[in-house]
């Protein structure tokens, strides 16, 4: 199994591409804790790695909150054992698909707390325990947005503040055996797409069928299934990466490199 041994932190791991990767690492022999706002969504993540026979807790906890966080990294060393990888997932779009000059400072304040400040703190938190592990692997969750103009203001600058931060963490960990790696998403079928589709169309905006709209952001014509990301995911977690770090990987279907992509009405 190829995470044999490894305790694994994954935020954000109630849905979408957290639940799909906390499903996987389990499968592959690690340990997870399975980190979300809602707990009993991510004991259901947990409920299912059980039952396949894996070893899982689930946290309830805000990342953008210094307590929390704090309790995510004790509990997890006091019930798995001392991380050796931090999958930095949760994260938010909430001014959902606003131009910027519409978005509030509320607005921009949760998405940089908790896309960009969540990842931090964990990394402070973590990075001590992983370096008492005798190293680790952080991934932090980018976006094709944080590379081009591919969706909106705040949440672009929040992704591509983590990616500049992941490659900073990268020079200053390596000397304790901790890659840091970022993992850009192109568009992919989750919760958080479904509840932006449904939120323009409530506002009147005509959206094409799925395998239309699809041909706008992957050059492969489908959008992309939460497993898709997790498999990089796993790949980077995985002493099969172990001389790779400070780099970021697109899992976009091409996103990246058309010509033209939707951003926003
Ligand atoms: N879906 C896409 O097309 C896409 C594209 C590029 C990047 N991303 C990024 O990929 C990551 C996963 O996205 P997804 O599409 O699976 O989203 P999702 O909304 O389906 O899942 C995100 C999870 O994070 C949790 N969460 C939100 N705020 C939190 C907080 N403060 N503390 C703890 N948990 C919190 C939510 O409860 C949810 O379970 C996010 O960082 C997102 O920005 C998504």
């Amino acid at each position: 199994m190829r995470l044999e041994g490894k305790v694994a932190i994954i935020t954000g791991a109630a849905g979408g591409m957290g639940k799909a990767a906390a499903l996987l690492f389990a499968a592959e022999g690690a340990k997870v804790a399975v980190v979300d706002l809602r707990e009993e969504t991510a004991q259901r993540t947990v409920d299912e790695i059980v039952a396949a026979g894996g070893e899982a807790i689930a946290i309830g906890a805000d990342v953008s909150n210094a307590d929390d966080v704090a309790r995510i990294a004790d509990r997890t060393k006091d019930e798995l054992g001392l991380p050796t990888v931090l999958y930095n997932n949760a994260g938010v779009d909430l001014e959902n698909k606003f131009p910027m000059l519409k978005v509030t400072e509320d607005v921009f304040d949760k998405v940089i707390a908790v896309n960009l400040k969540g990842p931090w703190l964990l990394m402070k938190a973590v990075a001590p325990l992983m370096s008492e592990a005798g190293g680790g692997s952080i991934i932090n969750t980018g976006s094709i947005g944080a590379l081009r103009s591919a969706s909106t203001a705040v949440y672009c600058a929040s992704k591509g503040g983590l990616l500049a931060m992941s490659r900073v963490a990268a020079t200053e960990l390596g000397q304790y055996g901790i890659r840091v790696n970022g993992l850009n998403p192109g568009a992919t079928m989750t919760p958080m797409a479904y509840q932006q589709a449904e939120e323009l169309r409530s506002r009147g905006v005509e959206l094409p069928p799925e395998s239309e709209s699809s041909k706008q952001f992957s050059v492969l014509g489908r959008f992309g299934q939460p497993e898709d990301i997790a498999h990089m995911a796993l790949f980077l977690a995985s002493d099969e990466s172990s001389y790779i770090t400070g780099a970021d990987f697109n899992v976009d279907g091409g996103m990246n490199i058309m010509t033209a992509v939707a951003t926003h009405d």
